[in-house]
């Protein structure tokens, strides 16, 4: 049975997405945070970077928006300007405009608006582990943690049932596109240019594109007027509304940020859960469902960072930051940072208080899909801690190649039925 712990010497490659099959490189990041906490990171592949690593640092930084602006990039990757148009959304956009249009869709994924999908979230949770849990051995992310997302977004987005296959499959493609089990086009090692104008460099944008606009086609020929999609097309209070494609890529953020961050913070729970055998017992007989959703996520951190750009220059820790250096903000180091969580390492289900920053809190960007993410993973654990009397892991697990996206991708798991 393999446990993970960080294998890296603590100098890895973080701009390397071969350095995260090993999972993240945890070594590296304690060292940084110790010795170099604001880390000048050269990029082969392009502007070189600053590494953020510590808990207290990206809580501050993030709060910061007049310095570090979202408004020229969220990733890694360098883009031109005119990729910058083509392919944003409200995420990679500053105040007051991001506001704007947030607001259109900020009551649809609220808390009280969300807690109503609860029972929808059950009776998917009931399916999926009644056909998952039939077999005493199985590839848990596959069988379990694969299978809610879509269907839950896709009641949300009012999607035919008979598509979600088919958008789980675009939305891997579109977000693990660095990850040779999940596209053909692997975004750095093959040519992928033709396809730079498509969100994350992927052929499946293109794909996504069409099929958003033959949706909205379909709704409006069926009078369907309503809902999130629909929400986000209304002008905003100066009756400005978003261009044709800042909707087309914000279906494609929904469907990549719905679909797979869910899913890896399920499969992580339960790769816990495998290795840390008391957590079944307490999710069986413990009242540990105000905090346990939130302690999977952080022990997940299915995000590993986002990316900021200076828009003036910025001093942290005796380091100078520079007018247009880009920033990238580790959340994966954050919730592993020992002066904010007591033995971050392991999984406390009662963990109170817990400020883990998985979903970018203290900035305006905070996930929209939280409250839903939360609520997915509550509902998922509490049922499959209902059916099973025990879990184990049968095989070592893999994970995503893809230092944006953390995820165990493959989870071989045996179960005994309760
Ligand atoms: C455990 C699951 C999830 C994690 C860990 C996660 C993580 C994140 C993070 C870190 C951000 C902040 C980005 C930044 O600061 O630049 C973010 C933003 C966002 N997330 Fe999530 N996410 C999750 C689930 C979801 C779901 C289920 C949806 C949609 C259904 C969603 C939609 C979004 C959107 C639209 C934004 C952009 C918000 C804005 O810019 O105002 N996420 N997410």
């Amino acid at each position: 049975m393999t446990v993970w712990t960080p294998t890296d010497d603590g100098h890895a490659d973080l701009t390397s997405h071969d350095t995260f099959i090993q999972g993240a490189p945890h070594n590296t990041f304690k060292r940084l945070r110790d010795e170099d906490p604001v880390h000048w990171t050269p990029y082969p592949s392009g502007e070189d970077f600053w590494s953020i690593t510590r808990h207290a640092d990206i809580m501050e930084m993030n709060r910061n928006t007049a310095v570090f602006s979202s408004a020229r990039g969220i990733r890694m990757e360098d883009q031109s300007h005119e990729e910058y148009l083509a392919r944003r959304t409200f995420q990679e956009t500053d105040a007051p405009e991001h506001m704007k249009t947030r607001i259109k869709v900020a009551k649809a994924f609220s808390k009280p608006v969300i807690a109503q999908f609860e029972e929808d979230i059950r009776v998917l949770c009931d399916e999926i582990l009644d056909e998952a849990l039939a077999e005493e051995s199985f590839d848990a992310t596959k069988s379990i943690a694969r299978e809610l997302p879509m269907r839950m977004l896709g009641r949300i987005l009012g999607l035919p049932d008979k598509d979600l296959p088919w958008l789980v499959e675009k939305g891997d493609a579109l977000i693990a596109n660095t990850d040779p089990d999940f596209t053909d086009h692997v975004l750095d090692k093959l040519e992928t240019d033709e396809f730079r104008m498509m969100p994350f460099n992927s052929p499946a944008g293109a794909e996504l594109y069409v099929y958003a606009k033959e949706l909205m086609a379909d709704k409006e020929a069926a009078g369907d007027t309503e809902g999130v999609l629909h929400m986000i097309l209304q002008p905003d209070k100066d009756g400005n509304t978003i261009t044709e494609e800042e909707f087309r890529n914000f279906f494609c953020l929904l469907v990549a940020a719905g679909n797979d961050t869910t899913r890896y913070s399920i499969a992580a729970g339960m790769q816990a859960m495998c290795h840390q055998p008391e957590l079944l017992g307490q999710m069986q007989s413990e009242d540990i469902w105000a905090t346990a959703p939130d302690e999977i996520i952080r022990w997940a951190t299915p995000a590993l960072y986002f990316r900021r750009t200076l828009a003036q220059d910025f001093e942290a820790h005796g380091k100078t930051m520079r007018e247009g250096d880009k920033v990238l903000f580790w959340w994966s180091s954050g919730n592993r940072d020992e002066a904010a969580f007591d033995d971050p390492f392991r999984v406390n289900l009662a963990r109170e208080p817990n400020r883990h920053v998985s979903f970018g809190q203290g900035g305006p960007h905070v996930c929209l899909g939280m409250w839903l993410a939360r609520l997915e993973v509550r509902v998922l654990f509490q049922e499959l801690a209902k059916r099973i009397a025990h879990i184990e892991a049968d095989g070592p697990h893999e994970f995503l190649r893809s230092n944006f996206v953390g995820g165990i991708k493959k989870l071989p798991v045996r179960i005994k039925r309760a």
